[in-house]
């Protein structure tokens, strides 16, 4: 059982859970993630490891409430326990001096690139973060990556904050404007990953993409998270979740997400019979 420390609401639908877990965050390295399961009949939802304390044996997590699993998460309180957490899990993501790196956050993914974006720093690094959302209410943690970073960017869809756009477009301006950019590292929704390594494709600027494909084991052996890179078939779980963005399928996981789409309603359907009101907005 993982006691839940502390909790808190950063954005609507997107909470920050703080679990007492130091068998995992005595191991943890940036990039990894857990996989968690909420009680005994719970479905394994992975997770990234958003920040990590060895000495307090505390993870943290950020969750976006999207479904039946992570909505079930969202009802828990601080002083509930979770019942099964697996991790860490993953390669840890390539950390060294490259000289200028810029770290791109779509939605809840800026919790993702912060240990990313906080390891690089710590490596020698210039830090330059791009943080997007649609509106600013969905833009949290801004002032945890200034602390990491040399320069942070903030766009959002409808022009709320921060620069009117994609963060496709402000890194776009960057990569013009700066001198030299050596690496990007992206992590959000799929379409935007897939959008930001078309834009630093053709200036060959080495780009990394960390992959949420779906996970079942999360340990090579159930299949469901391969993909495709290159002319290579890759398990995300085990060989990932980073890839070269310029090598992968992107179209072939955006239609392997999809692949639960039936059941992923069905079990909000149930949920909703079952008087939680919160099912699947
Ligand atoms: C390595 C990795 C790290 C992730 N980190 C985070 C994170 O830090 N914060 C966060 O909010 N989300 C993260 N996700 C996505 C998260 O796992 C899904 O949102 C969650 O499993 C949805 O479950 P659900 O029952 O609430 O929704 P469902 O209704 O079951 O699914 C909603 C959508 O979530 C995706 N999904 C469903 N089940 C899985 C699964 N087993 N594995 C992966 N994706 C799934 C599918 O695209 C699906 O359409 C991560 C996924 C991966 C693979
Ligand atoms: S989650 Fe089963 S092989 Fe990766």
């Amino acid at each position: 059982m993982y006691k839940i420390l502390n909790k808190e609401t950063l954005a609507p639908d997107e909470k920050m859970y703080v679990l007492d877990a130091p068998d995992i965050a005595g191991k943890t390295l940036p990039g990894q993630f857990i996989i968690i399961r909420i009680d005994e009949n719970g479905e394994r939802i992975p997770l990234t490891i958003a920040d990590y304390d060895r000495k307090k044996g505390t993870i943290t997590i950020i969750v976006q409430e999207v479904g039946k699993s992570t909505i079930q998460l969202g009802n828990m309180k601080k002083g509930d326990s979770i019942f099964d957490v697996a991790g860490p899990l993953g390669v840890p993501t390539h950390i060294e001096k490259y000289g200028t790196v810029i770290c791109v956050g779509g939605g809840v993914g800026i919790a993702c690139i912060y240990p990313i974006a906080s390891a690089m720093k710590q490596a020698g690094n210039k830090v330059i973060c791009i943080l997007g959302a649609r509106t600013r209410e969905l833009i949290f943690w801004e002032d945890k990556i200034k602390a990491v970073s040399d320069e942070v960017y903030i766009t959002t869809d409808d022009g709320s904050y921060g620069r009117k756009g994609f963060v496709s477009g402000r890194l776009k301006e960057l990569i013009d404007e700066k001198e030299k950019i050596d690496r990007v590292m992206v992590i959000g929704p799929v379409i935007m990953m897939k959008v930001v390594s078309e834009v630093t494709r053709p200036y060959k600027i080495k780009t990394i993409v960390s992959l949420n494909s779906i996970m079942v084991d999360g340990t090579g052996m159930c299949g469901s998270c391969r993909v495709e890179i290159g002319d290579e078939i890759k398990f995300a779980c085990v060989d990932g979740p980073d890839f070269d963005a310029h090598q992968v399928n992107y179209d072939l996981l955006m239609n392997r997400q999809k692949v639960y789409a039936r059941e992923e309603k069905e079990a909000c359907n149930k949920c909703k019979q079952e008087g939680n009101v919160n099912a699947c907005k």
